[in-house]
């Protein structure tokens, strides 16, 4: 019998954007259901993959929200026909996928499939680094790169907790409604600020985090979650030690293994399907006009998150 076949955005081999393919339609493994996907968000990190030239043959997409198809005789969560979202390791830029039930959640009737899929890798990542700071009422928090998608959530997620949020934009049109999402002062400069942040949420690396490490106050926190600018960091020690600060990396792909996101994720939808976080979607396409979305990426023109629709299937090279 003929393998069924699905189709996916694959990283092409000779060039740095991705193409259509035809794969195996997935079988759900213990403790999996399979997605029909309807929406996928585009990561910074996605891209710097799709960017780097070893990488052909790599199936991005961390990020999906569909309908449930079908699952493993063990599955007890959801049912066929459930609107569900989440994450997985790798591959969720395609028509269908297996996925562990730990990994996802229902979707609340009034959460549209973007913003669903807009949801879990920057949500999650928003959430689980302000955790890491403990308690945030009346504590002073920094939040570098908030216009992205990581940063929006942030912003409005330690606002929530009860914290005075301070939003780095690249400039003042990348600023634009930082300051209704919750942060209290916005800079687009981080020369402007003086030192005695409690928490320093920090992803453009490179003199960024120099920065951070500076502006962080006594005893504070400074998480280090990504590397925008692809760039190294001269650490300045005598600004950092003398303050008996830390600084944390997190890496989120790790993170959900360890701990399976599900309650997380519902949480999340929980706040959305309240009104009490917004899902800024600053760019969205059809997944046929995926290179358009990477482009708006890589040139920082996105406010917030990109989605793509997982629409029908245009044919790829082995289809
Ligand atoms: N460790 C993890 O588990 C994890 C999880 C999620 C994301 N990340 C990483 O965290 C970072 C933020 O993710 P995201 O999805 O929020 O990305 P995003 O939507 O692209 O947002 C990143 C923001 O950083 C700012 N930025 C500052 N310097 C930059 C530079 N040189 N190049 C590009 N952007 C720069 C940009 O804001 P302005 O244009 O306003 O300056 C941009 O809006 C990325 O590096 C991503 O790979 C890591």
């Amino acid at each position: 019998m003929a393998t069924r076949k699905v189709t996916a955005l694959v990283r092409a081999a000779n060039r740095d954007s991705v193409e259509f393919r035809q794969v195996p339609a997935p079988e759900p493994a213990a403790g999996q259901v399979v997605v029909r996907v309807r929406a996928v968000s585009v990561n910074r990190g996605e891209l710097h993959r799709i960017d780097d030239p070893a990488n052909g043959g790599w199936r991005p997409g961390w990020d999906l929200a569909g309908e449930v198809v079908a699952g493993h005789r063990d599955t007890t969560e959801f049912t066929v026909g459930t609107r569900v979202f989440g994450m997985c390791q790798g591959g969720s830029w395609t028509q269908e996928l297996a996925v562990a039930e730990s990994s996802l959640a229902a979707i609340p009737d009034t959460v549209s499939w973007q913003q669903a899929a807009a949801l879990p890798a920057a949500g999650l990542t928003a959430l689980r680094t302000l955790r890491m700071a403990g308690p945030l009422a009346g504590r002073a928090v920094l939040v570098v790169g908030a216009s992205g998608g990581v940063g929006r959530f942030a912003v409005q997620l330690a606002r929530r907790a009860g914290a005075e949020v301070t939003a780095v934009a690249g400039g003042p049109e990348r600023a634009a409604g930082l300051a209704a999402l919750g942060a209290a002062r916005v800079v687009t400069d981080l020369a402007e600020l003086r030192p005695g942040f409690d928490l320093v949420l920090e992803s453009a690396g490179g003199e960024s985090l120099t920065a951070a490490l500076s502006l962080v106050g006594h005893r504070g926190l400074v998480v280090s979650y990504g590397n925008s600018s692809r760039r190294d960091t001269v650490l300045s020690i005598n600004d950092f030690y003398p303050k008996q600060a830390r600084l944390h990396g997190f890496y989120l792909l790790d993170g959900i293994v360890e701990e399976p996101p599900a309650a997380d994720l519902a949480e999340l939808a929980g706040l959305c399907a309240a009104g009490e976080l917004s899902v800024e979607v600053g760019a969205e396409a059809d997944w046929a006009d995926v290179t358009t979305v990477l482009n708006l990426l890589r040139t920082r023109r996105v406010a917030g998150k990109a989605v793509l629709l997982v629409g029908s299937a245009p044919r790829g090279p082995d289809g």
